[in-house]
């Protein structure tokens, strides 16, 4: 009878064994809203939970923008709570720095010589940035730094240096991901065996779009974001700030093209949504009601969060210590793909 229970615990072994890695980086910025909590992090968590996730907060890449110290050290925090106050479990997600992890910049360079500088010449932020310069009449380069040009470099390395399967990202990132493709591809063909995994992008296509103040999508910067971590009155002041029409209170109203009513959707659940519907149809309803019951319903979702994100954001000394404890689990992953790779290329 012993066949059974070991074959079982072999097929059990398999299956953990064969998991596949789920990677993405994220770029530290300040003032979270909810757009990036449902846009990105929710979704993110969701995928965590069917694969081996590896999630890095890509502070070396913030470093392109980023050159005030103290204002990068607290938003790379910042991220990192907000990350842990919505459910990342750092048990099973791998989560940390990328700055922690020497052998991604060593990798960096060995794939440098694998890339072509017309391909980075392609890339969309750097020549986005040369069109602005040209619009302006500016030098095409002006303000063009080598981390921005080499950007999808350094982020091929962090997605190889795991053997990642998928990379869970926004369509804007899309093609840093075939670049990163391209550039292992290239290794690959070189040595003519299959040093680096391919990865695959995993687009989020049914991720809901998440509307501001003004109706238009959340974002930083149009300057109408509902922030995720402001004091209950502020959330309070901001969410009356919605920008509604002119209707009467008596009139009916359509709950379909009302930008209070899809962000409540966000925070609620179907009978709440129903009942809400009936009083926008019904009339009597006014504008500062609808906002109120929004309100009510983003703060209980929001307030356990934020507390747990305070809470953190008081302790960073334990907020570190769990950033290094991932970033010691991914730093064996990392020397190993390292490690292949100079073999591979005769320098080990
Ligand atoms: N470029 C990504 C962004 O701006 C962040 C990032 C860095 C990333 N390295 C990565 C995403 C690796 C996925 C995988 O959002």
């Amino acid at each position: 009878m012993a066949f059974p229970h070991l074959y079982k615990q072999a097929v059990i072994r398999y299956i953990v064994l064969m998991k596949k890695v789920s990677l993405t980086g994220i770029k530290p910025t300040g003032d979270l809203h909810i757009g990036n909590y449902f846009g990105a992090i929710k979704p993110a968590l969701e995928l965590a939970k069917e694969y081996d996730a590896r999630y890095f907060i890509a502070d070396y890449h913030a470093l392109n923008t980023m050159k005030n110290p103290a204002e990068l050290n607290n938003t790379i925090r910042q991220v990192a709570a907000c990350w842990l106050a919505s459910g990342l479990d750092p048990e099973k997600v791998i989560f940390y720095r990328q700055s922690s992890i020497p052998e991604v910049f060593e990798l960096t360079t060995m794939l440098m010589a694998f890339t072509s500088k017309g391909l980075m010449n392609r890339a969309h932020a750097y020549k986005a940035a040369v069109q602005e310069n040209n619009e302006k009449g500016d030098d095409p380069d002006a303000g063009v730094n080598m981390g921005l040009f080499t950007y999808p470099v350094l982020m091929a390395a962090d997605i190889i240096i795991f053997d990642s399967d998928v990379v869970p990202v926004g369509k804007d990132q899309v093609q840093h991901i075939e670049m990163a493709q391209d550039i292992a591809q290239s290794v690959n063909a070189n040595y003519g065996q299959q040093v680096l995994k391919i990865p695959q992008a995993a687009v989020q296509e049914n991720v809901a779009v998440v509307p501001g103040l003004d109706g238009r999508k959340m974002s930083k910067s149009y300057g109408n974001v509902i922030p995720l971590f402001a004091p209950e009155k502020t959330l309070q002041k901001t969410i009356m700030r919605i920008v509604t029409n002119s209707q009467s209170v008596e009139e009916p109203k359509n709950p379909d093209t009302c930008q209070i009513f899809q962000l409540y959707k966000l925070f609620s659940d179907n009978k709440e949504q129903d009942a809400l519907a009936v009083r926008y149809r019904k009339g009597g309803m006014g504008w500062g009601e609808a906002k109120e019951e929004l309100f009510r319903a983003v703060n209980r979702e929001l307030a356990p969060i934020r507390e747990k994100f305070n809470a953190i954001m008081a302790d960073i000394p334990s907020l570190d210590k769990i950033l290094e404890k991932g970033a010691e689990r991914a730093r064996p992953i990392a020397a190993a793909t390292v490690k292949r790779f100079r073999k591979a290329a005769g320098i080990d």
